[in-house]
């Protein structure tokens, strides 16, 4: 049963491939190249011809007898017959190809070719066309986003022509997610709620099938601050009289600040940093640096309390120019003089009162010398140069006198006592 069906079938199916082969014919056109950009040459290329080519025609669109461009006739001289307004443009080849030159947007679309042989036959082409991309560029809907407050919108402009646009930030591709989205056939990059991680630089790059172009880098500035306004150094402060002393206004800002540093209210500088130089008690009090960024017309601020001490700078502080004062130094020399006069004067006292005792001391000596060996008198003058035996012979002869009331208080001293021994 099935079998009788099938059989039965065939010739029928045999007949409709036989006949949808011929109406279809086994002609065949390519563009060449396939897909051409705005000036290049476009050959469409007839093939499967069967028999001798006795002349053909080709139009624009999809149908014969509108918008002849081409009649082609082999046994006449020239062969070609160019309409309007291809003349110059275009021209036939005895195997039934057309070439056109110079191809523009206008070209793009379906072509159609008669070709009369052993038998007539029609074939359609298409030929697609793109401009070559210029270089896109970006723009910016805000020049000067502030963070957490804006949302900015970069356009790649580029001609209709792109099929894809791309976007990269620092050569990273992007896409779009929960802040950044993509619009337009990705014509347009919003940035919502923008923070400083959106700074950097975009570029978007423009595709189609005959280019590819990339713009510039649009360098994208998301502005802030000030951000954490500091004093340095951190209060309180206290410093010495005639010191010095340097206040600096650190804080995160882009673009940088303007400041105003301000003493109890009133206008002390509008730099960054505040020197105090020679500090007397009229720079004491409270301290505040306001910082003001003129783009995000933000500002804030911050104060440090300077306390002023009468003690004079010490050897940490800043070295002032002479931190003591002349009149102390006067004072100090003239105690110090009183007091070299005073050990002078007491020195002077003793050594008049030893002398003498001794003085009485060397005449009694020097009348028992005198009396035993004129040798003795003038080694005891000079102890250095005596010997032993002198030493000795000068005891004994010192011996027998007789204790004298002075000698007990001699002995008081030994220095004295031990050179009245040698002698
Ligand atoms: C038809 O002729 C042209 C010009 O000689 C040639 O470039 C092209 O390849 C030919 N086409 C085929 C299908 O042979
Ligand atoms: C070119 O032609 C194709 C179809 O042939 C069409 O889809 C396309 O939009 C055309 N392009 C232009 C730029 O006209
Ligand atoms: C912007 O983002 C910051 C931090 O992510 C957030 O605190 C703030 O509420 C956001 N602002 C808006 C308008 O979405
Ligand atoms: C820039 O575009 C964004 C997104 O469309 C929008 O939210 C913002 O208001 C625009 N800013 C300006 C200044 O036009
Ligand atoms: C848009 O961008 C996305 C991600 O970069 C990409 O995958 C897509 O092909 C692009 N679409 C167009 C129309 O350019
Ligand atoms: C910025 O980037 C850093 C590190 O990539 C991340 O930790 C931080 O959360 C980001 N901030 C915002 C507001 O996206
Ligand atoms: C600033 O105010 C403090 C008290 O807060 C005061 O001691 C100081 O003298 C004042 N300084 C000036 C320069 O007015
Ligand atoms: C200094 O000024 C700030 C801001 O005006 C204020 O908050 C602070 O209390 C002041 N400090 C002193 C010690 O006066
Ligand atoms: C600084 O002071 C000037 C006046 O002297 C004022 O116009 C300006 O707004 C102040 N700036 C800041 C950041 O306070
Ligand atoms: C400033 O220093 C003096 C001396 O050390 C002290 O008596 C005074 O209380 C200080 N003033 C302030 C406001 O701290």
């Amino acid at each position: 049963m099935e079998f009788k069906i099938c059989s039965r079938a065939l010739p029928f199916l045999i007949a409709f491939l036989g006949l949808w082969s011929w109406q279809v014919s086994a002609v065949s056109v390519v563009p060449i190249p396939k897909i051409a950009a705005v000036g290049e040459n476009v050959l469409l290329s007839v093939d499967g011809v069967s028999g001798d080519i006795e002349g053909f025609n080709w139009y624009k669109g999809e149908s014969i007898n509108t918008n002849q461009m081409l009649r082609y006739n082999p046994f006449r001289t020239p062969p070609d017959t160019v309409f309007s307004p291809y003349e110059g443009r275009v021209r036939g080849f005895p195997n039934g190809s057309m070439e056109i030159s110079g191809v523009n947007i206008k070209d793009n679309g379906s072509y159609i070719v008669q070709i009369q042989a052993k038998k007539q036959e029609v074939a359609t082409v298409t030929i697609t066309v793109y401009e070559k991309l210029s270089k896109p560029s970006i723009t910016a809907n805000l020049t000067h986003p502030v963070e957490y407050r804006d949302s900015v919108a970069l356009t790649c402009g580029t001609s209709n022509a792109a099929q894809t646009v791309l976007w990269f930030k620092d050569s990273q591709t992007l896409s779009s997610d929960d802040r950044m989205s993509l619009s337009q056939e990705n014509r347009t990059l919003t940035i919502s709620n923008v923070s400083t991680n959106d700074s950097g630089s975009y570029r978007c790059e423009a595709i189609n099938p005959v280019s590819r172009s990339t713009s510039d880098p649009y360098k994208l500035v998301v502005y802030y601050g000030p951000k954490n306004v500091k004093i340095t150094p951190q209060g309180p402060i206290t410093q010495p009289l005639h010191s010095q002393l340097t206040l600096n206004c650190v804080t995160e800002s882009v673009p940088a600040p303007t400041y105003n540093w301000t003493l109890n209210g009133t206008i002390k500088s509008h730099e960054g940093n505040l020197v105090l130089t020679d500090i007397t008690f009229h720079n004491r009090g409270n301290y505040t640096c306001e910082a003001y960024n003129p783009v995000t017309e933000l500002s804030g601020s911050a104060s440090v309390y300077v306390n002023v001490t009468g003690v004079t700078a010490g050897p940490d502080s800043d070295p002032g120019p002479n931190p003591i004062p002349p009149w102390v130094i006067v004072v100090i020399v003239i105690v110090i003089l009183i007091v070299i006069a005073l050990i002078a004067a007491s020195v002077y006292y003793f050594l008049l009162r030893d002398k003498s005792k001794s003085n009485d001391i060397s005449m009694k000596e020097s009348n028992l010398n005198t009396r035993s060996d004129p040798h003795l008198q003038s080694s005891s003058r000079n102890p250095a140069t005596q010997t032993g035996e002198e030493v000795n012979y000068s005891e004994v002869s010192f011996k027998p006198v007789a204790p004298k009331p002075t000698q007990p208080k001699l002995k008081e001293n030994p220095t004295e006592y031990a050179e009245i021994r040698r002698t």
